[in-house]
């Protein structure tokens, strides 16, 4: 059968999500202990939302953003390097996508892209923002395209190992 979207109450399903996103993304308990409070924090704050992708009654994808917020801990981290770029306008009005990660024997069958436009499509902002590991990886060639560009690039996260790529679209994001 094949898998149904729609909205997700994240906040109730955390743990089935992290445990989507631990396979996906490659979490150990900790992490998932960390990202736990943190998904618990964000879906507080004001126009948070995330859409799921179910399969036999199981969450095998999620997504989950919100209007962007200059004060976000995210914004605070990004903005010098997007202002470095002249971006930094790029996080006003814009939708952020916080996360979106699909189980991996549910991969390149169209989730992924169904489900950032599904949540997208649902923002009133005229534009989009993320941050993705700054490497070629199925996640940029999606990102790509739906019509993200490079924002900057080699963004470092406090306690992120890898550097990222922050990348911007405006909406509703591209259609093939
Ligand atoms: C990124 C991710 C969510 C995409 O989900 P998905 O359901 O597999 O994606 P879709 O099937 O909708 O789209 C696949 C698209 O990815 C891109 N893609 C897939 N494999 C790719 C590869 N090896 N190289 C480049 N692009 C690739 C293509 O643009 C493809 O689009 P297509 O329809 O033209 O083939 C999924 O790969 C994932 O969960 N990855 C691990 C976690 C992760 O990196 N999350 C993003 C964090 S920023």
């Amino acid at each position: 059968m094949d898998p149904e979207i729609g909205p997700l109450d994240l906040t109730a399903h955390v743990d089935e999500a992290l445990a989507v996103q631990a396979v996906a993304f490659g979490l150990g308990p900790e992490e998932v202990a960390v990202r736990r409070q943190i998904v618990q924090r964000h879906m507080q704050y004001q126009g948070a939302r995330a859409y799921g992708a179910t399969a036999g009654g199981r969450l095998v994808g999620f997504v989950y953003g919100m209007p962007n917020s200059r004060t976000h801990w995210w914004s605070t981290v990004v903005e010098p390097y997007l202002r470095a770029n002249g971006n930094d306008s790029w996080l006003d009005d814009s939708f952020v996508i916080t996360e979106l990660h699909v189980h991996p024997d549910h991969q390149n069958r169209g989730l992924g892209r169904k489900l950032i436009t599904t949540i997208t499509d649902t923002a009133d902002e005229p534009r989009s923002i993320l941050s993705a590991i700054d490497i070629d990886s199925p996640a940029r060639g999606l990102y790509r395209s739906l019509g993200y560009t490079d924002l900057a690039r080699q963004v470092h996260f406090p306690s992120a190992p890898r550097p990222y790529a922050v990348m911007g679209a405006p909406l509703p994001l591209r259609r093939r």
